[in-house]
């Protein structure tokens, strides 16, 4: 089984926070589908006539195009492809786009998962971050994708947002389990270097919130979560059971996949590509015949440390039987003894033949990761 992203990078407005690749424009609309239906057929053999079971339009914002345009993109995958009958189709949808026109297309060209950008119920929130749409559009956009009849509906929050209070944090994770939603990414607002927020940062114009109370307002998601019936399959991911990404859980159990458009990435299970951070040079390259991407071959240390860093994020944990199987004795005796440590600290646990990360470990996740990384061969 294999996976195909795909990245539309235009957005309408632009997000404070991002730093996903994105240009704010819709204009080039054309020439870009025209490019990525080229991609798709010069990389139809990337995935081996493998069957793809997941397809995500992310970006940017996918809920830029008309259904028209996703059709022609959609069924030339279809063409190029073996896609699945039941294959688990997902695309982003920012609230302010979402019209029942626009949902019954999405539907009827076999779009099975909606993603809303939701972010925070709260009209602060949503303004101190640039966000396109207001509360009451993201009430509206997602009781109409429900009433639409997706049964398969996540929604993205992003908590640790500065004056945001734990009570107003509980507020909007309250607010959203009272909708019959089957996922929620949460994600902890990262200030990333060069967007707007990261400047703002820098000049000293906004601050992170501190330490006490991001560990807070995580301990409640996941408190939350789990008593709306919610399983924390992944750090920052809850599903109900049967609901987990399929296509992110085949990113996190090293399953291949292919990234189309400017800045995607793809993996097939001994080397990673990356497209080009731009969407001029993008078009330009895929046109011209010329390179538009970089790669790079995965030795054992890099392959070791992307399986630790991917699967300690998720409740599957460390397989230590794979772990033994693909690393050897020496990459297995290396995790044991460094688990021992995080094990006495309570950090980590054995469960069964998996090596998981406890609550108390999940709050330091990064900081367990990074002392598990094998320093390369300089
Ligand atoms: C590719 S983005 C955007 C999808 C869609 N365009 C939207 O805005 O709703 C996927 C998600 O990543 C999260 N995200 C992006 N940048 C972030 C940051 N700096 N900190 C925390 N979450 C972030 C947001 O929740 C966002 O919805
Ligand atoms: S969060 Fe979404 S809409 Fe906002 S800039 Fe990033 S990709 Fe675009």
């Amino acid at each position: 089984m294999a996976g195909i992203y795909i990245h539309i990078p235009f957005c309408k407005k632009l997000c404070f926070y991002c730093d996903f690749y994105h240009v704010v424009s819709v204009k080039d609309n054309s020439a870009f589908i025209d490019a990525l239906l080229k991609e798709a057929s010069i990389r139809k053999d990337y995935l081996e006539n493998e069957p793809v079971s997941t397809i995500y339009l992310g970006g940017g914002t996918p809920s830029v195009f008309s259904i028209k345009e996703l059709e022609t993109i959609l069924n030339t995958l279809y063409k190029l492809f073996k896609v699945t009958d039941d294959c688990e189709i997902t695309i982003e949808l920012n609230p302010d786009d979402v019209l029942s026109g626009y949902l019954e297309g999405l539907k009827s060209h076999n779009i099975n998962r909606i993603s809303l950008g939701i972010q925070s119920w709260r009209d602060s929130d949503l303004k101190l971050m640039n966000r396109r749409h207001d509360s009451a559009q993201a009430v509206i956009a997602l009781k109409e994708t429900l009433a639409a009849g997706f049964e398969n509906v996540t929604i993205d929050l992003i908590y640790g947002i500065p004056g945001m209070t734990l009570k107003e944090w509980e507020s909007n994770l309250d607010f959203s389990f009272s909708f019959d939603i089957k996922h929620l990414s949460a994600y902890h607002l990262t200030f990333e270097e060069g967007t707007v927020f990261g400047k703002m940062l820098e000049k000293g114009m906004i601050s992170e919130i501190d330490e006490d109370d991001s560990a807070a307002q995580f301990n409640l998601l996941v408190e939350k979560a789990e008593s709306a019936g919610f399983i924390q399959y992944e750090i920052s991911n809850f599903g109900k059971p049967g609901f987990f990404s399929i296509h992110n859980s085949n990113y996190w159990k090293q399953v291949s996949y292919l990234g189309l458009g400017p800045s995607a990435h793809s993996f097939n299970g001994y080397s990673r590509q990356w497209n080009v951070r731009n969407l001029k040079g993008y078009i330009k390259s895929v046109n011209a015949g010329e390179s538009f991407f970089e790669s790079e071959e995965l030795d054992t240390k890099t392959r070791f440390n992307e399986y630790i860093m991917t699967s300690l994020r998720t409740m599957w944990g460390i397989d230590l039987e794979y772990v033994e199987g693909m690393f050897e004795k020496e990459g297995y005796d290396y995790v044991m003894n460094l688990a021992g440590k995080f094990k006495n600290y309570g950090l980590m646990k054995l469960e069964k033949k998996s090596l998981v990360l406890t609550n108390q470990g999940k709050l330091i996740s990064d900081n367990i990761i990074s002392e598990f990384m094998m320093p390369g061969d300089e």
